[in-house]
């Protein structure tokens, strides 16, 4: 039901930048007449009208109500926007350096609110400096609604789903993905690394009697991908053991190892080497100006031609005493494509499904704010996700 004191069910913050755009663009494109009242925001309104203007060559019927000025800075400026929309979505980043604010204000204004963060440092401030409040104000905070890490998160959860949940589980996830970064990526993602201990994750408080951790990271030859697999440092791993920390149907001893897949072992090898120079060069001041310099300019991304060629898989074995399953998860462009239809569709659902919605708040992973709701959205929209008979 509308929120009449609410101008807005949604505000889409960011809608200039590259993967902004697209989100805005996926709305109008599917938003028909579902009532739905919407605005763009950003820091500039020269920029938001160019927005608008491309908007209405989409569908002049559902472009965005409004057009708000904001720096997300600007934390009085950013709780009033709050509390005239019932959802914030943002696709500021790096969230690191530009995400708390907003953060701090949807929990003040009592907005829910989505993200598309990889960043893990961002994610343990917020559950260590917010968590607490938003539960207390009712409010969900979503992070990470884009590749990073609702293929992977939702794809664990369903791969559960198919096993006993008394039962200890064992679950590995394979990715392999086609696609080009933009600048807001290459810039979030060097300084990320730049944080070397935020990939060690929050503490995990499971609860009583229930144990969850991460299985050992080495290259393994798996025989069931015919192929082999390569520890994958993102954030994904440490949202996946998040939602079964939170979530008892994950059972009472859950193990979980995240991979990228490659059916190469020379190329394996490659991959390892890859990360650990980039890493290292991201540790140091001139490394990390190195990195930049290759980076390609904020606001940029690749073009639609490249995008049409993206694709991504992730295939996840589990196991239990008892039980074994594979699930596959699959889409197209996997960052910007489904990305911003991956956060379009968590967006609307905290507008739309609000009474479907598993009843919590705080700082959440999307299994544990939305679960198969968003599943069956995704899937809807073409992001498959498939049980092995
Ligand atoms: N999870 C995933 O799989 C995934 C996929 C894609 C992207 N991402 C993340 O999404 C973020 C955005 O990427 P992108 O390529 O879209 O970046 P981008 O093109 O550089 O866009 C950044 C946006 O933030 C706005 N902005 C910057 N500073 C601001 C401020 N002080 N106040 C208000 N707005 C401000 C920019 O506004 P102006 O136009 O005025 O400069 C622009 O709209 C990155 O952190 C990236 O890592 C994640």
């Amino acid at each position: 039901m509308p929120d009449v004191d609410r101008d807005y069910d949604l505000v889409l913050l960011g809608a200039t930048g590259f993967t902004g755009r697209l989100v805005a663009e996926d709305l109008t494109r599917e938003l028909g007449p579902s009532g739905l009242r919407w605005a763009i925001a950003g820091r500039d309104r020269t920029r938001l009208e160019a927005v608008r203007e491309d908007l209405a060559a989409i569908s002049p019927d559902a472009t965005p109500d409004g057009l708000e000025v904001v720096d997300v800075h600007d934390r009085p400026a950013l709780t009033d926007l709050a509390r005239r929309t019932r959802v914030i979505a943002t696709t500021v980043g790096p969230y690191a350096r530009h995400g708390e604010d907003v953060v701090a204000a949807c929990i003040a204004a009592g907005t829910d609110y989505v993200d598309i963060t990889g960043e893990p440092a961002f994610v343990h401030r917020l559950l260590r400096d917010h968590h607490d409040a938003a539960v207390d104000a009712g409010v969900r905070i979503v992070n990470s609604c884009g590749f990073d890490s609702v293929p992977h998160d939702l794809g664990a959860q369903l791969a559960v789903e198919q096993l006993p949940d008394d039962e200890p589980v064992e679950l590995r996830g394979f990715v392999s993905a086609k696609g080009r970064f933009s600048g807001g990526t290459f810039t979030s993602a060097i300084e990320a690394m730049a944080d070397r201990d935020s990939l060690r994750g929050p503490r995990l408080d499971a609860g009583p009697g229930r144990r969850v951790g991460s299985l050992p990271r080495r290259i393994q030859r798996v025989p069931a991908i015919d192929g082999w697999g390569v520890p994958l440092p993102t954030i994904d791993p440490l949202v996946v053991l998040r939602s079964a920390a939170a979530l008892p149907d994950y059972g009472p001893a859950f193990r979980y190892g995240h991979f990228a897949r490659t059916s190469n072992p020379a190329v394996a090898g490659g991959m390892v080497a890859g990360v650990g120079l980039v890493a290292a060069l991201a540790q140091v001041g001139p490394g990390r100006a190195l990195l930049h310099r290759l980076a390609p300019d904020q606001g940029e991304g690749p073009d639609e031609a490249t995008r049409a060629e993206g694709r991504f898989r992730v295939t996840f074995l589990g196991t239990s005493p008892s039980a074994s399953t594979r699930v596959e998860v699959r889409g197209g462009d996997p960052g910007y494509t489904e990305t911003s239809k991956m956060l379009a569709e968590a967006a609307r659902s905290l507008v739309e499904d609000r009474d479907a919605l598993p009843d919590r708040a705080g700082v959440l992973t999307t299994a544990t704010a939305f679960g198969p709701v968003l599943r069956e959205r995704l899937q809807a929209r073409g992001i498959t996700f498939t049980v092995a008979a």
